[in-house]
């Protein structure tokens, strides 16, 4: 998910404690509109948490934090794999990184709430998605344990966010058609024009 900030401004990549055990990280291109073949893509369960997912989990993390964005889904870095990053620590507080390989939404709550959504890849739009207030998430961590997230607001918007990247389901697709051809086409023309 992107991310605003106070007043719109972007949030200042905060320095990420490279901790000894961590391989080196490399910040990978993201893929944006109209790039849809692939945002759409199906994303496959990981069959175990190994170096290979560790090391992915790093470098998405590391991309995440130059963008600035709050999470992110490999399928934006190109990978069709089940496996998201999140952080939504605020400026100034300590890196609380996230990471979940195969999550399952387990349980949503009939209540729900609105959320300015916005996408690493769709940059600089931003709509309010209304989605299930609360969440109960499984996953694996970044060593293979299973794990339970109950989670509220901006986490379970986050997580549901980021869980539907991986069925190739984008924000766009809950807000009007009318809005979501704007964007569209938007992306399709500058994309034609190289800017992207
Ligand atoms: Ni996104």
């Amino acid at each position: 998910m992107g991310w605003q900030g106070p007043k719109g401004k972007p949030r200042p990549v905060d320095p990420w404690p490279r901790l000894a055990y961590f391989s080196p990280m490399t910040i990978k291109p993201i893929i944006t509109l109209p790039d849809e073949k692939i945002l759409r893509q199906h994303s496959t369960p990981l069959k175990a948490v190994d170096e290979a997912a560790r090391k992915l989990f790093d470098d998405m993390l590391e991309t995440m934090y130059d963008a600035p964005g709050i999470g992110l889904a490999a399928i934006q870095v190109g990978v069709p794999l089940r496996q998201i990053v999140i952080d939504i620590s605020r400026e100034g507080e300590a890196p609380k990184p996230l990471f979940l390989a195969n999550p399952e939404i387990v349980w949503a709550s009939d209540a729900r709430s609105d959320y300015e959504e916005g996408c690493l890849s769709i940059p600089d739009f931003y709509e309010m998605v209304e989605r299930p207030a609360e969440v109960k998430v499984r996953y694996l961590d970044r060593h293979g344990e299973a794990m339970e997230i109950h989670a509220n607001g901006v986490m379970a918007t986050c997580l549901q966010h980021e869980i539907d990247h991986l069925n190739g389901v984008l924000f766009i697709d809950y807000i009007s058609k009318l809005k979501r051809d704007r964007v569209v086409k938007k992306f399709q023309k500058a994309g034609k024009l190289g800017r992207l």
